[in-house]
């Protein structure tokens, strides 16, 4: 044997044998930081444990683009309220303008599938996962659909866009995304109602937040949500802001952040 692995043989025989402890109730979140662990950091019994529930999905992450907004508008619309949903059109402007900040959690299946997918994918036309097998559906289970904006917190104008988007295209226009923003502005955070409450919204936040922040994009993160789901996102590691100034849908939000470049060490988090 190679002296490199005896004195690596020597070392686990030293080793106490692994027991199977109590499960594990992983915090996502640094014991020394606010911020939440990026996922590679996470150790992968963790990872294990929080995403048992959506494992048999086989879930992947994917940028979205202007190709994907006839499942961003079916997912939205089943998601939110008719009063809080995203139009259409805004859909495809936020896709149009900044696709490169949104993402999607799929999953695959065939129409044959004995299983919750196999049924939905029996209820709606799916676009083909791959030109080679056009039997196998792509099926959005989750989006997150985001813009920039100049504001610290997500405004009324930065949830509208400009009426001529398509005709006139602006960097930085007064409503709606702003490619010189520093903010960038989490608008739609949606999970397919019947695969909720499996961990894809979270590991779904997770991994964008990680994109965003390891890509450079801006120099922070801003959302407005419902009291009820604050603590869901404190435990991503944004911050409560308290009440916010926002009216869109009816009104009644939190302004919720997480900045980066704060309490940064040498890890990088
Ligand atoms: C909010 C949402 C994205 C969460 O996605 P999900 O896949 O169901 O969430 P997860 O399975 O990852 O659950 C994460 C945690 O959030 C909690 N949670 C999920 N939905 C919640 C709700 N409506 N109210 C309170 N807590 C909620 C879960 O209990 C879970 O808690 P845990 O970490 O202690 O286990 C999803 O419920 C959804 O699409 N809701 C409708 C649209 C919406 O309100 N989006 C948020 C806009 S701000």
């Amino acid at each position: 044997m190679p002296r490199a692995l005896e004195s690596e043989k020597a070392t686990l025989e030293g080793m106490a044998p692994l027991e199977k402890g109590p499960p594990v109730q992983p915090s996502l979140v640094s014991p020394h930081h606010d911020d939440p662990l990026p996922l590679y950091r996470i150790p992968s019994l963790l990872v294990e444990e929080s995403f048992e529930k959506m494992k048999d999905l086989k879930p992947f992450s994917l940028l979205l683009n202007q190709e994907d907004v006839e499942e961003c508008d079916w997912l939205e619309h089943l998601a939110f309220d008719s009063i809080e949903a995203a139009s259409r059109e805004k859909i495809e402007y936020r896709l149009a303008v900044c696709g490169e900040l949104c993402s999607g959690i799929f999953s695959s299946a065939y129409t044959t599938t004995s299983t919750p997918l196999g049924a939905l994918i029996r209820s709606r036309k799916f676009p083909s996962i791959d030109s080679s097998d056009s039997d196998r559906k792509r099926i959005l289970l989750g989006h997150i659909i985001a813009t920039k904006h100049r504001h610290r917190t997500v405004t009324d104008d930065s949830m509208d866009f400009p009426s001529n988007w398509r005709t006139k295209y602006q960097l930085s226009p007064s409503t709606g995304h702003d490619e010189d923003g520093e903010t960038v502005c989490l608008h739609s955070l949606a999970v397919h109602p019947d695969f909720q409450n499996q961990g894809l919204g979270k590991v779904l936040l997770l991994s964008w937040v990680q994109r965003i922040r390891d890509s450079g994009t801006g120099k922070r993160i801003a959302l407005l949500c419902r009291e009820r789901l604050v603590p869901f996102y404190e435990r991503s590691g944004f911050k409560s802001l308290g009440p916010s100034k926002a009216q869109y849908g009816g009104g009644g939000w939190v302004d919720m952040i997480m900045e980066f470049g704060q309490d940064r060490n040498d890890d990088g988090f």
